[in-house]
C-alpha cells in the first residue's frame, strides 16, 4: 500500500508538526470535561471544527441569500461562496472539474444517490454488487435496497484475522456479473487502510463501476481520485472538520451525466410543465431544493484549512501517533484491540476482558476522555470478530502523545475498577 509509505517518506522531508499550534485552531479542545482537560478521541464519529465557525457566521450574518436564483447582492455573494466551496472540494480531491462535485447531506446520502440512480438504471436480476466484510452500514444497506428492487445479489469479500481483505479473496468475489464494487477506503471500526487503487483496477478489469466510501479516509489521508482510479468517491463534511449535514459525492462527469436524477424539485430542472420536465446540467441535476448553503460554505472553509495544513504532513503525524498508541496500549494486561492490519489509521477498537464497552467509555468519560462504544454502525465486522461491540479510540492530527498516555491510564483505571 504505497500511500502510507509515501506519507512516511514525505514526512521525513517536512517541517516538524506543531501540534499545539494546530490545537489552538480548535476551540472545543480547550475545555474541561468532568474537571479534566478534554481528551477527544472520537474523531471517527465526528471531528472538532477550526475556522469553519467564522465562515458559517459570515454567511448567516452577512451573505444570507438563496443561491442560483436571486440577482440581489446577498444572493450573488451566497452563490459565489457556495460555488467556491465546490471548487475547493474539487481541488481537495484532485477532481478534473467542479461539475463533478455534488453536494449531499453526507456520505450516506451520496451512496444512496448512486445506488438509487446509477444502480437502478444499470442493474438487473442476476447482477452482482461486491462489498467487503468491513463496510459501514451506509455502504451495505443502500445496496441491499437496490438488490431488493432489481434482483441483483450482494457478494462479500471476507476479512482475515488481521482485519484485512486479501487480494485473492477480493478477486475470488469478482465475476463478469459484478456491476458495482463499493468499498471503504478506511474501516471506521478497525482503521484498516484498504488498497483501493489495486482493488479498483481489478474491479474495472471485471467490468464493474467502483464507488469508494471515503468517510474515514478523507480526514486522514491525502486523496487524489485520479490516482485511486475509482468512478465515485464520497465523504462527509463533519468528519473532515466541517459542519454536519453536508458532504460530497464526486463522480466522473460522463457517469453523472448519464444518470437519472435522484430527487425532484427546484434547481435540478431546466424546464417543467405538467407534460414533461427536462433536467439541469450536472451537478445541479443532483442538488434538488435549497441546499445546505451554509454547510457547503463551512465545508469549503474546513477543506481550505486542511489544504493549508497539508494532508500529507497531517497523515505522517497521525501515523507516528498510531505507532505510539500501539506501543503504549499493547502491554496493558487484559486489553486487546481488534483489527491489526498492516496499514492502519490511528484507530484502536478495544476490548477489555469481562467489561462491557459502554462501561469502559463511561469510566473514560469521568476522566474527560471521549471515545465511542458500540458496534460503530458496522455490525458485520463485529460479528466477524465475535464481539457485539468495542470501545473505539479514533485519533486525529490534533491529538498528542500525552493524550494517548491519558487513554492508557484511563484503561488501567477501568481494569482496577472492574477487575480489582
Ligand atoms: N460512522 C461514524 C462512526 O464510525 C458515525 O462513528
Amino acid at each position: 500500500m504505497a500511500n502510507v509509505v509515501s506519507i512516511a517518506a514525505a514526512a521525513a522531508a517536512s517541517l516538524p508538526w506543531d501540534v499545539e499550534a494546530v490545537r489552538a485552531d480548535f476551540p472545543a479542545l480547550a475545555q474541561l470535561v468532568n474537571g479534566h482537560p478534554l481528551v477527544y478521541l472520537d474523531n471517527a464519529a465526528t471531528a472538532q471544527k477550526p475556522a469553519v465557525l467564522a465562515a458559517l457566521e459570515n454567511y448567516y450574518q452577512r451573505d444570507c441569500g438563496n443561491i442560483h436564483r436571486s440577482v440581489h447582492q446577498l444572493g450573488e455573494r451566497a452563490t459565489e461562496a457556495y460555488e467556491r466551496a465546490r471548487r475547493t472540494a474539487q481541488a481537495f480531491l484532485g477532481a478534473a472539474e467542479p461539475r463533478e462535485i455534488v453536494f449531499t447531506r453526507g456520505t450516506t446520502e451520496a451512496i444512496n444517490l448512486v445506488a438509487a440512480t446509477y444502480g437502478a438504471a444499470n442493474l438487473r436480476a442476476g447482477d452482482e454488487i461486491l462489498l467487503t466484510g468491513m463496510e459501514h452500514h451506509s455502504n451495505i444497506v443502500p445496496w441491499q435496497l437496490l438488490a431488493e428492487r432489481t434482483g441483483a445479489r450482494l457478494q462479500v469479500a471476507q476479512v482475515n484475522d488481521r482485519g484485512e481483505v486479501e487480494m485473492e479473496e477480493f478477486e475470488r468475489q469478482l465475476s463478469p456479473r459484478t456491476k458495482i464494487a463499493a468499498f471503504g477506503h478506511v474501516s471506521n471500526a478497525l482503521g484498516t487502510v484498504n488498497p483501493v487503487a489495486e482493488w479498483t483496477e481489478r474491479a474495472h478489469a471485471a467490468g464493474a463501476v467502483v464507488l469508494v466510501d471515503g468517510a474515514q479516509s478523507a480526514p486522514h489521508l491525502p486523496i487524489q481520485v485520479g490516482a485511486l482510479g475509482c468512478d465515485f468517491f464520497a465523504f462527509s463534511g463533519h468528519k473532515v472538520f466541517g459542519p454536519t449535514g453536508i458532504g460530497v459525492l464526486w463522480g466522473r462527469a460522463e457517469l453523472l451525466e448519464a444518470m437519472p436524477p435522484f430527487q425532484g424539485g427546484g434547481d435540478m430542472i431546466a424546464s417543467v410543465s405538467f407534460e414533461r420536465t427536462t433536467y439541469n446540467r450536472i451537478p445541479y441535476k443532483f442538488e434538488a431544493g435549497t441546499p445546505h448553503i451554509a454547510g457547503a460554505i463551512g465545508l469549503g472553509a474546513a477543506l481550505e484549512y486542511l489544504q493549508t495544513l497539508g494532508m500529507t504532513r497531517a497523515a505522517a503525524y497521525e501515523q507516528e501517533l498510531a505507532r505510539y498508541g500501539a506501543e503504549r496500549l499493547a502491554p496493558l494486561p487484559g486489553v486487546r484491540w481488534i483489527g491489526q492490519a498492516r496499514e492502519r489509521t490511528a484507530v484502536f477498537s478495544l476490548v477489555i476482558e469481562g467489561v462491557h464497552p459502554h462501561d469502559v467509555a463511561t469510566v473514560l468519560d469521568t476522566e474527560g476522555i471521549a471515545v465511542r462504544a458500540g458496534h460503530h454502525c458496522a455490525q458485520p465486522i463485529m460479528d466477524r470478530f465475535g464481539v457485539p461491540a468495542t470501545t473505539r479510540a479514533s485519533l486525529a492530527f490534533y491529538n498528542t502523545r500525552g493524550e494517548v498516555d491519558r487513554l492508557a491510564e484511563g484503561l488501567e483505571k477501568v481494569r482496577r475498577i472492574f477487575q480489582g
